[in-house]
């Protein structure tokens, strides 16, 4: 047992923050809640009234702490890049939210900043944590239903106004300037993140379709920015597959499940409300496994992000995600982009 204590600063106090981040540090063995910094103040001093820590007031007192050796940066996705480029740069390891920049040139320095600190840059692709697709990858990889031939993916929930912490259409999820991306770079993000993982492939090619079909800001318009994109994907192994990516499911279970078809049957995860995979054979036989469920944003789970994070730090070793998985996935996002605007294919450009 490692009894290296890890001290941390939260960077941001808003919903994700204070839902995953806070309690899951708060029960990490290896980690100790230094001090918090949000834009506002009265949030963070509530927050680090439950917690027991610092205040900070500005984003260089937090990297100036020598108390601090690692950060979570929690802020809106706008601010992802410079936040974690200035902590890397101050030494601290970073686990940065996700979409892990809103540029590829951001993330390109971010990955140069990165190999040059010597630091952990770990992403929050959470879903490489969920013990189903964790169990998932580990069957495909045994070759349980043969070789790989198509995936069919949704990440669908009722939208980011009734998560974040100022629940209402003003949230900065719908504002270009702060988000980047809508719900493409919001919850796509996380699914093309998984089917790499799961599939050990690159996606090679996108086709998309972004629309805006229902979300309004604050003051009633239409958001500039997709609430439901559906992608076509070739992948470099030859295997091809459609993901739907929603802000408007309205019914009463969100849709965060995979399908993998392979050549000796077809593998269902989250796919019915009882087992969490299912192996469907080609001879009938069908095999179930509970192994355990996955957040959604009314009934959090334990992301094991936190764990996963301060384990890789005190075990001096790679976390299962890395700043290079982040920018892969961006790159994907910022191709179906692309692929959207131009009505065509698009070879990623990473
Ligand atoms: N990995 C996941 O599954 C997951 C889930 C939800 C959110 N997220 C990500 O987490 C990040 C935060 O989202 P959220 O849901 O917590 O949003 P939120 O609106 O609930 O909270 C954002 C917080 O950031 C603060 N803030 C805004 N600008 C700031 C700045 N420049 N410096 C310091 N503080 C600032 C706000 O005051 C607010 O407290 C986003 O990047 C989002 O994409 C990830």
């Amino acid at each position: 047992m490692n009894n290296r204590v890890v001290g941390v600063a939260v960077l941001g106090a808003g919903a994700v923050a204070q839902r995953r981040h806070l309690p899951e540090y708060a029960e990490n063995k290896n980690a100790k809640i230094i001090g918090i910094f949000d834009r506002d103040e009265k949030r963070a001093a509530e927050v680090a009234e439950i917690y027991g820590c610092k205040v900070y007031n500005s984003l260089e007192e937090a990297l100036a702490d020598p108390e601090v050796e690692a950060v979570s940066v929690c802020v809106p996705n706008k601010f992802h890049a410079g936040y974690a480029i200035a902590a890397l740069k101050a030494g601290k390891h970073v686990l940065v939210e996700k979409p892990m920049a809103t540029s590829l040139k951001d993330s390109h320095e971010m990955l140069e900043v990165w190999k040059a600190s010597g630091k952990i840059l770990m992403p929050d692709h959470n879903q490489r944590l969920v013990r189903s697709f964790k169990k998932a990858h580990e069957l495909l990889s045994q070759g349980i239903i043969g070789d790989l031939l198509f995936f069919q993916c949704n990440f669908q929930h009722p939208g980011p106004e009734f998560w974040s912490i100022d629940r209402t259409n003003s949230t900065w999820f719908f504002n270009k300037d702060l988000a980047g991306f809508g719900v493409m770079g919001d919850l796509g993000v996380h699914k093309v993140d998984l089917i790499r993982y799961l599939t050990e492939s690159e996606i090679k090619s996108v086709f998309a379709s972004s629309r805006t079909l229902d979300k309004k800001d604050a003051s009633g318009k239409p958001i500039d920015m997709d609430d439901n994109t559906i992608c076509m994907f070739v992948m470099e192994n030859g295997l091809h597959g459609i993901m739907h990516f929603s802000w408007t499911n309205y019914g009463s279970q969100e849709d965060n499940g995979a399908v993998i078809y392979g050549t000796k049957g077809v593998m269902k995860i989250f796919g019915d409300y009882t087992d969490d995979i299912v192996v469907e054979m080609r001879d009938g036989v069908q095999i179930r496994y509970s192994v355990g469920s996955i957040s959604t944003n009314t009934n959090q789970l334990k992301s094991g992000v936190i764990d996963e994070f301060v384990g890789s730090i005190v075990e001096g070793r790679e976390p299962v995600v890395t700043g290079f998985d982040g920018h892969q996935a961006l790159a994907i996002v910022i191709g179906a982009e692309e692929s959207s605007k131009k009505g065509r294919w698009i070879e990623i450009e990473y």
